[in-house]
């Protein structure tokens, strides 16, 4: 039998090449738009922030960033205990810039008595954002007089947002 191309058979070949030539042009676009969250253009590394959560800070904070009971309560040498990071503390409180601060400078680095290390020389400013940006998951739907503690934050941070890297 002898193949005969029909036209509306040619047609709807047509159609679906330009099909295959929209979509493959469409993700070329895509692929080539820019990233718009800057937290996520960093390269954290093979590690998730969760994961540097769970081997570097949970062993003080809390396996769900819960914190110390007595968080607001001085130990015997003076310093404050780990508080809770899970947003029922005041983390929230502070920009992206200053957590930021916090966690490579450490409490002593910034000039406070306290047992909170100092983590540039173990995490990169990349690993820093992503354990950072881990703890905000944690605050996900929490609310004070109604309003998102996470839109709270995100608003402290528009103008003291994390800084660019140094290394
Ligand atoms: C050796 C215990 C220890 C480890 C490990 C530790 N922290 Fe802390 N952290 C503390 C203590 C203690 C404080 C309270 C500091 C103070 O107020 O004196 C604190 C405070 C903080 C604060 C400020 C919280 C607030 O509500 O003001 C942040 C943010 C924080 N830690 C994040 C982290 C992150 C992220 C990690 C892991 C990369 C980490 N910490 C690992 C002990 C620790």
């Amino acid at each position: 039998m002898r193949f005969v191309l029909r036209p509306w058979l040619s047609s709807l070949l047509a159609a679906a090449a330009i099909l295959t030539v929209a979509c493959a042009s469409d993700e070329a676009t895509q692929q080539a738009q820019p990233v718009v969250d800057g937290a996520a253009q960093l390269d954290a590394g093979p590690r998730s922030g969760e994961q540097i959560f769970a081997s570097t800070c949970a062993s003080c904070h809390g396996a769900g960033g819960e914190g110390d009971e007595n968080w607001m309560v001085r130990g015997g040498d003076g310093r404050l205990p780990p508080p809770p990071l899970d947003g029922d503390g005041h983390t929230w409180h502070h920009s992206d810039n200053v957590l930021y601060g916090i966690v490579s400078e450490g409490g002593l680095g910034l000039g406070f008595g306290s047992n909170m290390p100092a983590f540039k020389d173990e995490l990169t400013h990349g690993e820093i954002i992503a354990v950072l940006e881990y703890v905000k998951t944690l605050w996900d739907g929490k609310t004070l007089d109604g309003i998102s503690i996470l839109d709270t934050q995100r608003e402290f941070s528009e103008n003291d947002p994390y800084p660019p890297a140094v290394r």
